[in-house]
């Protein structure tokens, strides 16, 4: 197996990206830039990724032959999203380094593993049962109570593959909406606000947090983020030793979000992780001496860390679906920079760019 640590990919170097959206298109920018090539590899054709990049694979993420070629190809190998088969991971990672580690992969894949590590390490989390047959929830909801949510533990995102359960009697038909035998059931949290933090970690194992963000969702899909998040200064650095002592914890090369909950009390609780750039970063393009995508770039390839320090106060809107129409006032915005993915088809609940409005 090839994944030492300490190994140093220097410019020129091919960096082999599992995924084809956003992410990995403002990453292969970032890549570019600090003059890395990037190897795309996806489902999709003209994916936002492959229109940026200097190679890509379009083959299924099962196709054995088309990733061993792939891995073959590529220097590192990294990923933008985490639903990958851990088939595949494990074909790909006996040829290639894979940064952030598999490991870390198949605990941020499953939120009922999410949740145990946490707590294993001391990290607060909403009062949680797993879930692999309804007699389980029948049990679960007398301990977790109503409000509370039930989640499929695999390929949830933007809220997908969730159902708040408002009274006990909802509960069949919110199993028989999941119908998945791996499944979590949560206590629903009546958070004050929403953050985040991302912390980056290098090959020589120093990290770096950014400023915590403050998130807001509509429908369950973050619409917008707020940096700085009006936290006291106490919740901020509560946020930034969570996303450390999780960071050293799993041993991480890359990046880390880590989405909480703030609670009344300024207490966090933690939502929910993601090993690699976060929506709720976007904000670091515009206002941060180091953008998250460069940060990542940086981290994976064994390059010292950059500055993380937030140079301007930014509101980060996600363009979702028709928000897109809303372009031309933002082209005439002064403060606003414009991030577009390059999707070509408009559909609701999709994410075709975001703007960072800077403090004039
Ligand atoms: N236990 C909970 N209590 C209250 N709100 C929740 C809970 N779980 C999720 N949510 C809301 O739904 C959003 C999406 O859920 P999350 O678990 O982060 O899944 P996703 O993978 O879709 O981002 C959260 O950001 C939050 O607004
Ligand atoms: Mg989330």
């Amino acid at each position: 197996m090839k994944n030492n640590s300490l190994d140093v990919f220097p410019p020129g170097s091919i960096i082999g990206i599992m995924g084809g959206g956003q992410l990995g298109r403002m990453t292969a920018l970032a890549a570019a830039n600090l003059g890395y090539r990037c190897h795309i590899y996806t489902e999709d054709t003209d994916s936002p990724a492959a229109q940026v990049s200097a190679t890509t694979t379009v083959a299924s993420y099962k196709d054995q032959a088309a990733l061993t070629q792939f891995a073959k190809a590529v220097d590192i190998i990294t990923y933008e999203f985490e639903n990958i088969p851990l088939s595949s991971i494990t074909l790909l990672k006996n040829i290639k380094a894979i940064r952030p580690s598999p490991s870390i992969l198949a605990i941020s894949q499953h939120r009922g593993k999410e949740k145990e590590f946490a707590e294993q390490h001391g990290v607060n989390v909403a009062p949680y049962k797993i879930i692999k047959k309804i007699s389980d929830l029948e049990s679960a909801i007398k301990t977790i109570g109503t409000p509370s949510v039930l989640k499929t533990c695999r390929f949830g995102y933007d809220g997908k593959g969730q159902i708040v359960i408002n009274e006990p009697e909802e509960i069949h038909s919110a199993w028989n909406q999941l119908s998945s035998d791996d499944l979590v059931l949560e206590q629903f949290v009546e958070f004050e606000k929403e953050i985040s933090i991302i912390i980056a970690r290098d090959t020589n194992h120093k990290t770096k947090a950014y400023q915590a963000a403050e998130n807001n969702h509509v429908d369950h899909i973050l619409d917008a983020t707020t940096v700085p998040a009006d936290i006291t200064d106490k919740t901020a650095s509560m946020a930034a030793d969570i996303g450390l002592k999780l960071a050293e914890s799993l041993d991480l090369i890359g990046l880390l979000a880590v989405e909480m909950f703030v609670m009344g009390d300024g207490t966090v609780v933690m939502n929910e992780i993601a090993p690699r750039p976060h929506n709720s970063g976007h904000w670091t393009q515009d206002g941060a001496q180091t953008s998250q995508f460069e940060q990542f770039v940086r981290a994976i390839t064994g390059q010292p860390l950059g500055e993380t320090k937030m140079t301007r106060p930014v509101k980060m809107q996600n363009l979702i679906g028709d928000a897109v129409r809303q372009l031309p006032s933002f082209f005439t915005n002064p403060n606003a920079k414009i991030h577009l993915y390059g999707k070509q088809e408009v559909r609701p609940g999709r994410k075709m760019g975001h703007v960072n409005i800077l403090e004039p």
